[in-house]
């Protein structure tokens, strides 16, 4: 029996995750390769690398990756590891450049990845058979992806699927980046993904968000569905139904969509939803005035939001004229980092059509809040009196996590 079953044991569903799961460096390594190796990653927005050569780094658990625009202005993802001896080749976050050169012996390679160049090596030296190992990539609606399985990971096509239709509607490919982000979270990464799959805790801990939007959304869909018992949800839903039957009139993909038994049983975890942030609000911001001028498919303001997940560690929310990419890393066992994107339509100009500090306004705040109480959650987690409690009726979602969880950890 491996470790990793015996924990499993004793794990018992409506209540938290044993001690073990935040602490145990074995099964941080195994929650790696199962889980977040083999997921379709939401990395960042295309507008970041314009111009061939444009290049940024992403990194998480000891990976780093290099996603570069070549000068054919295909946008590829590599490893940050020289194929002589494995130094880090790229130091800096981002930057442009026409030659990639690693800073020990000075191999460099083109913005594709080829090896251009290597000093006094043998005759039977073969350069195009030591070029940069790539990784998998793939754009969608300006947004890029990447995959760090060694094999072949699932079909982009069908990941993204289901999610088609919303990400068409609030046209992310013809949007650009306001601002960005990053929030270092010193806590184990189940622990940041469990504080998003619930707002069991909204009410005491963002006050913020309380107060833009209406009570009974914060109550029953702050966190999606599941955020509430199943009573309360529907009668929420009957409240909104003349909204999203209008939305629907309009053309605006307003039903939701929960992961189907199929996608459960491969480790999959999809999900949007649309609803009226409410409070006569018609962005999600300080005042509920407009942020920016209006982005996607939208002819006016409806006052709606959208919340789009790819899996736990990536998700989008929409208003009709800003919205945000949340990435969730993990770096270490008791480390993690969630970075956030702002975006907005790509005509729009700053501080004539929108204000940074408006739409950054409240998922900036809420996600310091968050950070927070994530970090106090974690160090309550690492005490010697730490038992598994009770989850609430507001937090079914958590369980819901947690199957996913699992589901993947046990796949073949
Ligand atoms: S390790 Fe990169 S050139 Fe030697
Ligand atoms: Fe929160």
């Amino acid at each position: 029996m491996n470790s990793f079953s015996q924990y499993k044991e004793s794990y018992q569903e409506g209540k938290t995750l044993p001690q073990d799961f935040y602490t145990d460096e074995s099964i941080f390594t195994d929650e790696m390769k199962a889980i977040y190796f083999k997921q379709w990653l939401m990395v960042d927005h295309v507008t970041r690398i314009k111009n061939p050569g444009d290049y940024f780094v992403f990194e998480a658990e000891k990976e780093s990756i290099i996603i570069i625009r070549g000068r054919d202005n295909e946008v590829r993802a590599f490893y940050n590891v020289c194929t002589h001896r494995g130094s880090r080749i790229c130091l800096d976050e981002e930057g442009s450049k026409k030659l990639l050169v690693c800073p020990y012996h000075a191999w460099s390679f083109s913005s594709e990845g080829e090896l251009k160049a290597a000093r006094h090596m043998p005759d039977d030296f073969n350069k195009s058979e030591n070029g940069l190992r790539e990784c998998h990539l793939k754009i969608f609606e300006g947004l890029i992806f990447i995959n760090l399985s060694m094999e072949s990971p699932m079909d982009f096509d069908e990941f993204i699927l289901p999610l088609k239709e919303i990400l068409n509607f609030h046209n992310t490919g013809k949007s650009k980046i306001a601002a960005r982000k990053k929030y270092p979270t010193k806590a184990n990464f189940k622990l940041v993904l469990e504080n998003f799959q619930e707002c069991y805790h909204c009410g005491p801990a963002h006050s913020e968000l309380s107060a833009i939007h209406e009570k009974d959304w914060v109550f029953t869909m702050g966190a999606g569905l599941g955020t509430a018992p199943q009573k309360d949800t529907d009668e929420y839903l009957e409240k909104i139904r003349p909204w999203v039957e209008e939305c629907r009139k309009k053309g605006i993909p307003s039903d939701t969509y929960l992961e189907t038994e199929e996608g459960l049983k491969q480790g999959l975890n999809r999900y949007f939803d649309r609803t009226p942030i409410g409070n006569g609000h018609l962005s999600q911001t300080k005042d509920g005035k407009p942020a920016s001028k209006l982005m996607g498919k939208f002819k006016d303001f409806d006052g709606g939001l959208s919340q789009v997940s790819f899996n736990p560690f990536g998700c989008c929310y929409f208003t009709n004229d800003f919205g945000v990419m949340f990435i969730f890393k993990p770096n270490a066992i008791l480390e993690s980092e969630v970075e956030l994107i702002w975006l907005v339509n790509e005509d729009a100009i700053e501080d004539k059509d929108y204000k940074a500090d408006d739409i950054t306004f409240i998922w900036d705040i809420t996600t310091q809040e968050d950070t927070t109480i994530i970090e106090n959650n974690q160090k309550g987690v690492l005490s010697h009196s730490f038992v598994p409690g009770v989850l609430s009726e507001n937090e079914s979602a958590v369980t819901y996590f947690y199957d996913w969880y699992f589901t993947n950890m046990q796949l073949p």
